[in-house]
């Protein structure tokens, strides 16, 4: 069975972007400094979006690996992705459901950045990537936590929270890590700055688009997002959200 596309609008408001999540290039580099990769280490990127991880680390780092995602327009972009940058031999995207996949041969590194909803949650999503590992193998998990406590229901929703319990603070985040029986062994942490480049990058993408397709059955929607994301970003997402990228080992 076709495994299900991405609905249109994910596409329409990724437009360019390449890293989709609140890193800039310069955080996702450090990431990759940061946990000490090594030439020919194997990887797993578990909804790799436009596969920026696995392409521009397997240029600094001489990694190998293997990128799964919904979007069939965003395997399209990884792959060419991969070609610009010189990497097509070492990478490569397969479309599908990613909490489903099970990888040839145990892994050195298993990501999950930005969508641990696959696994119902970071404990579920850990399990999913220690299934791929080699012993003594590194998760990587992107997550968000509340950065300030959110006052009441209009800033859980404003900052695109289903309820104030989807999160935890940092420390609450940090400590179910310990919980599932993982040692927290590095960090990289988004701030206001990179997530300006991912929130506000979407503007202009939603703007350009309407200019181009002001028909399109979308159009109404896309349209009331632009009017009311940024007072909604600047006022609770930017101010109350944090966002980081997690490297575990297990005990
Ligand atoms: C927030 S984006 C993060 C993408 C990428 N990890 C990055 O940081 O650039 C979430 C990604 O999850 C993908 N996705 C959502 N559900 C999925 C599933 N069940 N299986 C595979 N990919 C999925 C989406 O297509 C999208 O690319």
């Amino acid at each position: 069975m076709t495994p299900p596309d991405l609905p249109r609008q994910f596409t329409i408001r990724e437009g360019e972007l390449r890293i989709l999540n609140p890193f800039d290039d310069v955080k996702l580099a450090t990431l990759g400094r940061a946990i000490r990769l090594r030439p020919g280490d194997e990887l797993l990127d578990l909804c790799s979006g436009k596969g920026e991880l696995l392409c521009t680390w397997a240029r600094d780092h001489g990694i190998t690996g293997t990128g799964v995602d919904i979007g069939t327009a965003f395997i399209a972009a990884a792959r060419e992705r991969a070609t610009a940058l010189g990497v097509a031999d070492r990478v490569r995207f397969v479309h599908g459901d990613a909490a489903a996949y099970t990888p040839a041969r145990p892994v050195d590194v298993a990501a999950c950045v930005g969508a641990t909803w696959i696994g119902g949650g970071v404990p579920g999503t850990l399990e999913l990537l220690d299934r791929a590992l080699r012993p003594g193998g590194m998760a990587l998990v992107g997550e968000p936590y509340w950065r300030r406590d959110p006052p009441g229901e209009e800033a859980v929703t404003g900052s695109h929270a289903r309820s104030r319990d989807e999160f935890t603070d940092l420390p609450g985040l940090v400590e179910s890590f310990g919980g599932c029986g993982w040692d927290l062994v590095e960090l990289v942490l988004a701030d206001q700055d990179s997530w300006d480049r991912y929130a506000a990058a979407h503007w202009l993408n939603l703007r350009r688009w309407l200019d181009a397709n002001p028909d399109d059955e979308l159009a109404p929607e896309l349209r009331r997002e632009l009017t009311e994301d940024p007072l909604r970003y600047v006022r609770f997402q930017r101010e109350y959200l944090g966002w980081g990228v997690f490297a575990l080992l297990r005990r």
